[in-house]
């Protein structure tokens, strides 16, 4: 069976406008997050702690924090790909955040610029200053299924990258398909991998669609026993350091189906289809979220 709630961690703030060329200013960010607050998500990625060379849409994360610290109704995280990054996010406010590793040793030199060993070793220190503050902190896996260079990736990879962040204490180990290459062939090994070492209800998933297969992967990761999943609104989305990666499934989509199985997410479709206009219209572009489109027409 499948799980009855599920929770939706919404990362269109962050994985969504990470990859925006043109800067949006931050009043905008900071609007977007208050309207998906009030939605009903329950946790609403705001922006990352990391270095505006890298990331210069992201170079304002200590104003947009600032302004949404004071929002009770949903938990905030932030990426931190450092110490730095981490004291950085707590100094403006931040109560959780989130670290970065990778499956492929090619993306965790192009996105963080070190080996994955030397990525596990600088998140062992993060999770040692989170344990001080009482931060709690969430791991991502890059590239569970594959690799814009190296191609596929192996499950005991996954399994190994994702075991190594739960045992230095995050709380969550989100497994994401940066690419969007997975298709239910190689999402259930993968995913069977990583429950033989982290429980199914430490796990979520996190795919981009670029294929068009989300929507399928999600539904057997809910069938294999899990119950968190990241999304993004209007489907913004994609990783600067990852070439060809389009967006995030779109959270309006994901909403549609959970509802169509009767499983409670907490959100209302309507106010998070609001929430995508909003930003949607501000980059001038249609929703890249099928059912916002319909639902607009209806
Ligand atoms: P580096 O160049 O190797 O780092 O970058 P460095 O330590 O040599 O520092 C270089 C400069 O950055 C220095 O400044 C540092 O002070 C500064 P300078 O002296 O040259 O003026 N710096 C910082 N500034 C602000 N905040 C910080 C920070 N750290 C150093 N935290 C680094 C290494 C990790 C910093 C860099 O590669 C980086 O920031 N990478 C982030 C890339 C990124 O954000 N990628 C997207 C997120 S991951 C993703 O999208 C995948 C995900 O969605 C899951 C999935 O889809 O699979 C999560
Ligand atoms: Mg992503």
């Amino acid at each position: 069976g499948i799980p009855k709630f599920v929770k939706i961690v919404e990362v269109g703030p962050r994985d969504g406008l990470q990859n925006e060329k043109n800067i949006v200013p931050t009043s905008v960010k900071v609007e977007l997050i208050r309207r998906l607050v009030s939605s009903g998500l329950p946790v609403v990625e705001a922006t990352s702690f990391v270095s505006p060379k890298w990331v210069p849409q992201l170079a304002d994360a200590k104003d947009v924090m600032k302004a949404v610290c004071d929002i009770e109704d949903a938990r905030l995280p932030v990426l931190t790909p450092n110490v730095k990054g981490f004291e950085a996010a707590v100094a403006a406010g931040a109560k959780e955040v989130a670290i970065f590793a990778s499956a492929s040793e090619s993306f965790s030199k192009s996105n963080i610029n070190c080996s994955i060993e030397e990525s596990l070793a600088r998140y062992r220190a993060v999770c040692l200053a989170a344990k001080e503050h009482s931060v709690p902190v969430r791991g991502y896996v890059s590239c569970v299924v594959g690799c814009p260079v190296e191609g596929t990736i192996p499950p005991s990879k996954v399994a190994y990258v994702a075991k190594e962040l739960y045992d230095m204490g995050c709380f969550e180990i989100s497994l994401g398909d940066t690419i969007g290459v997975g298709t239910p062939g190689t999402v259930i090994p993968m995913l069977e991998a990583v429950m033989a070492v982290v429980p199914a209800e430490k796990l979520a998933v996190h795919f981009h669609d670029t294929y068009g297969q989300s929507l399928p992967n999600i539904l057997i990761s809910l069938q294999m026993g899990i119950s968190t999943v990241d999304s993004s609104v209007a489907g913004l989305g994609g990783c600067p350091y990852a070439k060809g990666a389009s967006g995030n499934v779109p959270t309006e989509d994901v909403v549609y189906m959970l509802n169509g199985l009767g499983v409670k997410t907490n959100v209302d479709l309507a106010k998070l289809m609001l929430a995508g206009e909003f930003i949607s219209n501000h980059l001038g572009r249609q929703s890249g979220s099928k059912t916002a489109v319909a639902l607009c027409r209806v």
